[in-house]
């Protein structure tokens, strides 16, 4: 019998589609708890709706899957998740409906954040959002940097305004495939600045539980720059399933990247890489040149130093720049040099998202509302 890998085990897991959504299990986030050994498969089956047409077949495929895999001799456990939930607790807490919990249809929030301001956080955020459309997940990107909400003018939205539907929900604007939503829109900049944490932490809980998103693979969520007060309370109260932390490669950034490692690390949620931005530069002239302008290599080392893994350079690109400028992130352009950058980024951070999320352990999404 071959013996079994757990990024093995993830892709055969990932032949078992659920149809009326189109998506396989381990992007869904049903599978859960997953351990893998030589001849032993082990996971709980976790879904939002237990009654769900596809419960009642999905351990039997994800099976077959695994047996197509590996052979007949795999033993394989899978624990359904039904008699551990309490349903009636689940449903409705304080009267309020679990749709109001942000939690409730998004598979995995990430954070993206960095050290240090202007080192490309918004811009990292919003290509990796649109690519991970391009990729066929269901996006949403959402900017809680009250102090320098940027995600409206690299969508070209400055002027546009949410609406709220009848049940006094915010309806998030939509472009590129990307559902978004900016604390921009409701919070004056200039206000803000003088905001004590707690007045962010309850704002931003209150517009991430108030928003319809929807069913969503994966909402980005553009943090404040730094690793302050507010941030912590930020990444403590909301259930991230991760983060990316943006850095550039001078010895400053890098510095403030690794207070932004431990930050993670403090509360416990899982770092899924650092992206290098400006890494180098590239003149169109001169293909194949690459000039290390902040000195080259620093991330990567940060990142084997700190034992999280390395997601990639963006070079340091005109067209990026004019791309924010004018609303239209770069990746739009999918041919582009730098596009093509992003979306090799998101597709590996997609890999790393659903095996982080195969291996969480199969417990009910955090009610922040409550919490
Ligand atoms: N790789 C890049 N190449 C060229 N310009 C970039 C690149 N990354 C970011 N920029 C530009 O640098 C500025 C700061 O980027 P931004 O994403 O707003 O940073 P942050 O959100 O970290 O403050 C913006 O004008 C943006 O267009
Ligand atoms: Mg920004």
């Amino acid at each position: 019998m071959a013996s079994v890998t757990l990024s093995g085990a993830l892709d055969a897991l990932r032949t078992v589609v659920e149809p009326s959504s189109g998506k396989h299990l381990v992007r869904l986030g049903w599978i859960r708890g997953l351990t893998v050994s030589e001849e032993h498969v082990r996971f709980t089956l976790w879904m939002d709706d237990p009654l769900h047409p596809f419960a009642g077949k999905a351990a039997d495929a994800c099976r077959e899957a695994l047996a197509r895999a590996f052979g007949q001799d795999l033993r394989v456990d899978v624990d359904q998740d039904g008699d551990m939930i309490d349903l009636g607790a689940d449903l409705s807490i304080d009267g309020q409906e679990a749709a109001a919990t942000p939690g409730a249809g998004i598979t995995s929030i990430i954070a993206v954040a960095s050290g240090k301001g202007g080192v490309g956080k918004s811009t990292v955020a919003s290509n990796l959002a649109v690519a991970l459309a391009q990729q066929g997940l269901d996006v949403g990107l959402v900017d809680v940097d009250i102090y320098g909400p940027s995600i409206p003018t690299m969508f070209g939205l400055e002027t546009a305004k949410p609406r709220v539907n009848a049940q006094r929900r915010i309806i998030p604007l939509e472009k590129y495939g990307v559902k978004l939503l900016s604390m921009g829109f409701l919070v004056d900049p200039e206000k803000a600045v003088i905001w004590r944490g707690p007045m962010v932490t309850s704002a931003v809980r209150q517009f991430l539980s108030d928003t319809e998103w929807g069913n969503l693979d994966v909402l980005v969520m553009d943090l404040p720059p730094g690793t302050g007060d507010i941030q912590l309370t930020i990444v403590q109260t909301i259930p991230l399933a991760g983060a990316v932390i943006v850095s550039t490669p001078q010895r400053v950034a890098l510095s403030d990247a690794r207070k932004g490692v431990a930050m993670f690390d403090q509360v416990g949620v899982p770092v899924l890489g650092i992206v290098e931005n400006m890494a180098y530069f590239e003149p169109e002239e001169l293909p194949g040149k690459r000039y290390y302008l902040f000195g080259q290599g620093g991330a990567k080392a940060l990142a084997g130093e700190l034992d999280v893994p390395f997601l990639g350079e963006v070079p340091l690109v005109q067209a990026i720049r004019e791309n924010a400028d004018q609303g239209t992130p770069v990746v739009t352009d999918r041919q582009s040099a730098a596009g093509k950058v992003f979306s090799e980024l998101a597709a590996d951070l997609t890999r790393r998202i659903e095996e982080r999320s195969a291996l969480r352990p199969p417990t009910r999404k955090i009610d922040i509302l409550h919490g």
